[in-house]
């Protein structure tokens, strides 16, 4: 191979690199991260406590023991929404959106209940799923 012929394969090669990374990064750039799996153990949450309150997750235990896992984010416009322990329900302090202790929607602008999230019970206690 000739030393021009070299270059210009270099020359390509690099040329080729740089539209996969720039194809790569733009396929990550549009793809949702991984979730997060955040454990919380059974120590954090005591029996007695209906309702656990994450940064961005509610934990509900019903009555017979069952248990379900809610988004903290609002499914109208993404606000926070609160926990009012006095009323027993969910409220997006945005545009006064109200949901159950099962999720679902009571009153407001909201389009649905709360989002479900994955959970997992482990030995050490329970391990949600928060989307990326
Ligand atoms: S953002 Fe929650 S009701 Fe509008």
């Amino acid at each position: 191979m000739k030393r021009r012929d070299f270059l210009g394969f270099l020359a390509g090669a690099g040329v080729f690199s740089g539209f996969c990374w720039a194809g790569l990064s733009a396929v990550r750039y549009f793809l949702p991260p991984p979730p997060r799996r955040v454990l919380i153990r059974e120590a954090d949450w005591p029996r007695a406590q209906k309702v656990k309150v994450g940064a961005e997750y509610f934990l509900v235990r019903l009555p017979g023991g069952e248990i379900r896992a809610f988004s903290r984010r609002c499914p109208h416009l993404g606000c926070v929404v609160n926990y009012q322990p006095r009323l027993g329900i969910f409220l997006c302090p945005c545009h006064q959106s109200r949901f159950s202790l099962l999720g679902a929607k009571l009153a407001g602008p909201a389009p649905r209940g709360l989002y479900p999230l994955k959970w997992e019970r482990t030995e050490g206690g329970i391990i949600l799923e928060i989307p990326g």
